[in-house]
């Protein structure tokens, strides 16, 4: 049976976690970022579908390709981390579903109604860079993510074939915590949640 984890990792993965402007000069090795998706990819996603797709950006040279789609406020924070994660989102996932999801008819549900793919892919592919983000914690690494970059400049850039489509980005590494601003408060339960 699991176990409730103790505090301290509570507070690494939750409580003193923290969106990072800026990171330690650690490099990030191939390893490490293998790891981060060999636990991100066992998270629950409708249809056990797997939408989200990870373009991991960490030469220069890529970042530099990546720089013209950042919105100002993000450019040097981002030229600047260890890796950038663009997330991103299959628009032919269903494929995939032959052999992740037991019932052909899965797929045919998607190939009937090709509407229902980019809200599934969204909503699913969102999960999964959220389970990235507490996989990075988990792993003692800290995250920035960032709504603030030109999706489409981004899809040009990097995924030209049209396949694969940007949703949003995160830095990764080790944070710097001498850069942190205060951290902004949090909603109460009883303003956001109702039990019925
Ligand atoms: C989807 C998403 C988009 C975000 N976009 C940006 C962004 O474009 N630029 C930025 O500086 N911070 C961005 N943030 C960071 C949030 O402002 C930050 O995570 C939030 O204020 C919580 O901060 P904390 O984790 O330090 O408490 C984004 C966060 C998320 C989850």
């Amino acid at each position: 049976m699991p176990e409730r984890l103790d505090d301290r990792a509570l507070d690494q993965l939750f409580r003193q976690a923290r969106t990072y402007p800026a990171f330690l000069p650690r490099a990030i090795d191939d390893a490490t970022i293998r790891e981060l998706y060999e636990l991100l990819k066992w998270g629950p996603t409708a249809f056990n579908a797997q939408p989200g797709r990870y373009l991991f950006v960490r030469s220069r040279e890529a970042k530099e390709k990546l720089a013209p789609a950042l919105s100002s406020g993000n450019r040097d924070k981002t030229l600047a981390a260890p890796l950038t994660v663009v997330f991103a989102w299959d628009t032919q996932f269903p494929e995939h579903l032959t052999t992740q999801w037991d019932k052909p008819s899965a797929k045919a549900l998607f190939d009937d109604t090709p509407a229902l793919v980019e809200p599934t892919a969204l909503r699913s592919g969102n999960l999964q860079a959220a389970y990235l983000i507490v996989a990075a914690r988990a792993l003692g690494l800290d995250v920035g993510p960032m709504s603030g970059f030109k999706p489409d400049v981004v899809n040009e850039a990097f995924f030209p074939e049209g396949r694969w489509k940007a949703n949003f980005l995160a830095n990764i590494g080790y944070g710097d915590p001498s850069k942190l601003a205060p951290r902004g408060p949090r909603l109460g339960f009883d303003e956001v949640a109702r039990i019925v």
